[in-house]
C-alpha cells in the first residue's frame, strides 16, 4: 500500500500548546474530541520510558506532593528493594541477575526513563507510575494562562487545559477508573511463573483503592503550602471503595484465565477473585444500582477454574467497560446505604503524613 498522509492516531491529542492557543473555545473543542477519541480502554500497558518526565520535573511546582511521597515505600524500595535477601533468592530460583536490568522486573518496581538514549531506573514507583508518562502533558496541565493566576484564569481555559492533558495520557481525579486500575497493573501480579517458580507474592495481601491509598500515599494537598492533608470526602471514599472491588474481581479474573497449573498463583488469585464478588454482592444489598447489579451478574458469570480462559477474559473485559461507565457515571452522594460497609481510618494502610508536622 503507498504510505497515504499520515492518518491523525486517536492517542495523538492536537498539538496545541495552550500558552499559544489562540482562544479558548477551538482549544476546548479539540481537545474534547481527542478525549472521546480515547473512549475504550486501553489494556494494561506499562510506562513509555520515552515519555517519562522523570520525579524531578514535578518538583518545581508540587513540592508538597513530592514531600509526601519521599517518605512512602513507592519511594523508599528504589534503594532498598535491591538489596533485601528476598530479591535475591528470588532472581536466582527465576535464573536472572540485577533486578534494575530485568525486563520482567522493572516495570512494576520502577520508574524508567530515557537517558542518553539508553533505558535507565530513574526512581521506584513515581508520580507517573499512578499519574501516566507526563513528557506531553507536565509544562502545560497546570498553566493558567500569560498573566493570570488560580483565582483570574477563566473557567473554560482551566476545563480546556485540562481536558487536554487528560488527552494527553494524564490519569487524575476526572479519570479516576484509569488512576485505579494502574494500582491494580502492579498489586496483582499477572506472571504465573515469578509467583509459582520464583515464589514472588500473588498480589499484595489486603490490597483495596480505598484503604490503600488513604493511608502513606494521601497527598490531597489543596494548594501548595497548605499544611493540611484531608482524607477523600466520604461519596469520594464510597466510590473508591466499590470501585476497588470491581477492579479487583477484573484483574483476578485475568490472572486465573492466565493460569496453567493449580499452585499458588491459581489458588490465590480465584480466591481473590471469589472474596471481591462476594464484596460486590454485600455492595450491592447495602446500596442497590442497577449499574451494580449488573457489574455482579457479569462478575459471577465465569467460572473460577483452570482452561477456562474465554469466559474469564469476557466477563473481565466488560467488567473493565462496566468499572468504567460506573466510575464515569456514578454520584458517591447516592451510596449512602454503604457507609457501614467502608473501612475506616485504622484500616489505612501506612501513616498518613500531615503537613504541619516538619
Ligand atoms: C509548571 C508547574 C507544574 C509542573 C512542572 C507540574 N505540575 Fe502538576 N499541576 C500544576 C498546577 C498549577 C496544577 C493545578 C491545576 C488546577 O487545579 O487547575 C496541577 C495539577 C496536577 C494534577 C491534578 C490535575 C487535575 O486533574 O486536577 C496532577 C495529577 C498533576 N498536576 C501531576 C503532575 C505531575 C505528575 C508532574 C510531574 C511529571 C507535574 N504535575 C508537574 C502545575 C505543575
Ligand atoms: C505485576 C507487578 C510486579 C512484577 C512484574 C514484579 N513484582 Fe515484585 N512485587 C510487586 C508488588 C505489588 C509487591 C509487594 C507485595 C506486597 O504488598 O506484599 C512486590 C514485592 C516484591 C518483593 C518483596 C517480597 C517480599 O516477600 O517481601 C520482591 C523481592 C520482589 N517483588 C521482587 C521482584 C522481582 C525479582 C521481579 C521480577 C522477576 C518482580 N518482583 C516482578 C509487584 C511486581
Ligand atoms: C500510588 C499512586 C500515586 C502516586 C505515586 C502519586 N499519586 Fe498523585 N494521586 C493519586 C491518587 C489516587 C489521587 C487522588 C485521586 C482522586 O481521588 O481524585 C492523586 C491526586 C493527586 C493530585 C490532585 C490532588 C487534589 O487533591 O486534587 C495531584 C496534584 C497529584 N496527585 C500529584 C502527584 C505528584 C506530583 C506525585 C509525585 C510526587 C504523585 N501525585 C504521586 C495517586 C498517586
Ligand atoms: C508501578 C507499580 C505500582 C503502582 C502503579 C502502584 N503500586 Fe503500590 N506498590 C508497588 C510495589 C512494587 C510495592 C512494594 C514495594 C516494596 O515493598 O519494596 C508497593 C507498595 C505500596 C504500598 C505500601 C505497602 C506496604 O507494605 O506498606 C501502598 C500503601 C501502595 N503500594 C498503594 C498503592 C496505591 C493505592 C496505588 C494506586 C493509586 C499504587 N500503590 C500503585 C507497586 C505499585
Amino acid at each position: 500500500m503507498p504510505p497515504g498522509p499520515a492518518a491523525p492516531r486517536a492517542a495523538s491529542p492536537p498539538a496545541i500548546g495552550l500558552r499559544d492557543a489562540p482562544d479558548v473555545p477551538a482549544a476546548l473543542l479539540l481537545s474534547v474530541l481527542a478525549a472521546l477519541c480515547l473512549a475504550v480502554p486501553a489494556a494494561a500497558a506499562p510506562l513509555v520510558a520515552e515519555k517519562v518526565a522523570g520525579p524531578e520535573t514535578c518538583v518545581e511546582c508540587h513540592l508538597d506532593q513530592i514531600q509526601v511521597w519521599k517518605r512512602t515505600v513507592h519511594n523508599r524500595t528504589f534503594r532498598e528493594l535491591p538489596r533485601q535477601p528476598e530479591t535475591e533468592a528470588m532472581l536466582l530460583k527465576l535464573g536472572l541477575s540485577k533486578i534494575k536490568g530485568e525486563k520482567q522486573c522493572q516495570d512494576c518496581h520502577f520508574t524508567g526513563q530515557i537517558i542518553d538514549e539508553q533505558y535507565q531506573t530513574v526512581s521506584g514507583i513515581s508520580c507517573e507510575s499512578c499519574h501516566g508518562a507526563a513528557a506531553d502533558w507536565y509544562k502545560t496541565h497546570g498553566d493558567y494562562g500569560p498573566g493570570r493566576t488560580a483565582a483570574t484564569e477563566p473557567p473554560e481555559h482551566r476545563a480546556a487545559r485540562l481536558a487536554q492533558a487528560d488527552a494527553q495520557g494524564m490519569l487524575g481525579p476526572r479519570t479516576l477508573h484509569a488512576l485505579g486500575k494502574t494500582c491494580y497493573d502492579c498489586h496483582i501480579v499477572p506472571d504465573e511463573k515469578i509467583v509459582n517458580a520464583g515464589g514472588h507474592p500473588a498480589a499484595s495481601p489486603g490490597f483495596s483503592l480505598l484503604t490503600w491509598s488513604q493511608g502513606e500515599v494521601r497527598h490531597s494537598i489543596p494548594r501548595e503550602g497548605d499544611k493540611v492533608n484531608p482524607e477523600a470526602p466520604l461519596p469520594r471514599r464510597r466510590l473508591l471503595f466499590v470501585l476497588g472491588a470491581i477492579l479487583e474481581v477484573e484483574y483476578c479474573l485475568r490472572a486465573v484465565a492466565a493460569a496453567t497449573e493449580r499452585g499458588e498463583f491459581a489458588l490465590t488469585l480465584a480466591r481473590r477473585a471469589e472474596a471481591a464478588r462476594q464484596l460486590l454482592e454485600k455492595i450491592q444489598a447495602a446500596a442497590p444500582t442497577p449499574a451494580i447489579a449488573e457489574i455482579v451478574a457479569v462478575a459471577k458469570s465465569a467460572r473460577l477454574r483452570l482452561n477456562n480462559r474465554a469466559e474469564l477474559l469476557a466477563a473481565a473485559d466488560q467488567l473493565a467497560r462496566l468499572g468504567r461507565a460506573f466510575a464515569d457515571g456514578t454520584d458517591g452522594e447516592k451510596l449512602a446505604g454503604l457507609d457501614p460497609l467502608l473501612p475506616g481510618p485504622d484500616q489505612y494502610k501506612g501513616k498518613v503524613h500531615d503537613p504541619a508536622v516538619p
